[in-house]
């Protein structure tokens, strides 16, 4: 049931879930994920051992931050989610969306098929659940999405959660500025990112130049409110463990599009 046809890259979404898992286990936890939980339960301890401190505490406060800020878009009326590399991503089943709000959640047919192997020995099932299998990195992912139901015409919530660190610079540039070009008015994205780790860094994570953020979301169409995971978690009433903020350094950005990124024919 675990990972072994999987890609090096989707391998990262089974690491996010161990990490993940921890939170059920802690007093008042912030949330608990029930395909997270059914995978810990199937790893040997040896693979939930390597899930260090710095990548549970990093999960849990960008899981926080990103659950409520799809519950708050929710309230102002957004009626579409969709999840970019979303991985072992349980939001469909745990956060107790609206019935008429729909989640696409879009990674590669490798993570998808343990995902459903998962889902189905947890007994997950929604049906506001729409899976879309595609590659950023290739031409036509925006229309796969539409075919699987998404709205241009409607405002989006674009979830990119430990994702874009995966992209060179360019490739990041690109993917965002697509996002707000496919996006109507009243769009919002929520990104996190590292910009810094435990050494060795991860050996996929490609060089994050986090200097003037605001200016580069801007330039690629969205007006970011960023926050880094040391003030987030204190705000959430969890002051970091000690050390983590020394090794680890992630960044938790929510943000609108902006008015003058409209796409031709703006609706
Ligand atoms: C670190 S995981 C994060 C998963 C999820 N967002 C979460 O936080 O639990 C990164 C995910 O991005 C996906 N991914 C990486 N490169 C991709 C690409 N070019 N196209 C689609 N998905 C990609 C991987 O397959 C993996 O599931």
């Amino acid at each position: 049931m675990v990972h072994g046809d999987l890609s090096a890259v989707g391998r990262t979404a089974f690491a996010v879930a161990l990490a993940r898992a921890t939170e059920a286990a802690r007093d008042h936890p912030w949330f608990v994920d029930p395909l997270a939980v059914r995978l810990a339960a199937a790893v040997p301890p040896a693979t939930k051992s390597r899930v260090g401190i710095g990548l549970t505490a990093w999960v849990a406060v960008r899981t926080r931050f990103l659950d409520e800020l799809i519950l708050q878009s929710a309230e102002r009326g957004i009626r579409q989610v969709v999840i970019i590399g979303a991985g072992l991503d349980a939001r469909a089943f745990r956060l107790g969306l609206p019935d008429d709000l729909m989640i696409y959640e879009l990674d590669r047919e490798d993570v998808f098929a343990a995902k459903r192997r998962i889902m189905q020995a947890a007994n997950l099932a929604s049906p506001a659940r729409h899976e879309i299998v595609a590659d950023v990195l290739e031409a036509g992912w925006l229309q796969s999405i539409e075919y699987s139901g998404w709205r241009s015409d409607q405002p989006t919530l674009w979830i990119l959660e430990g994702f874009l660190i995966y992209f060179e610079s360019e490739a990041r540039t690109r993917i965002l500025t697509e996002l707000a070009r496919a996006s109507a008015r009243g769009s919002e994205l929520g990104v996190t990112m590292s910009t810094r780790t435990d050494e060795p860094v991860h050996p996929l994570w490609k060089p994050f130049d986090a200097d003037d953020l605001d200016g580069w979301f801007a330039d690629c169409g969205w007006q970011a409110d960023v926050t880094n995971m040391a003030d987030a978690s204190g705000r959430y009433g969890r002051p970091l463990p000690t050390g983590v903020a020394e090794r680890v350094s992630g960044l938790l950005v929510a943000a609108r599009r902006s008015i003058d990124s409209q796409p031709p024919g703006d609706r």
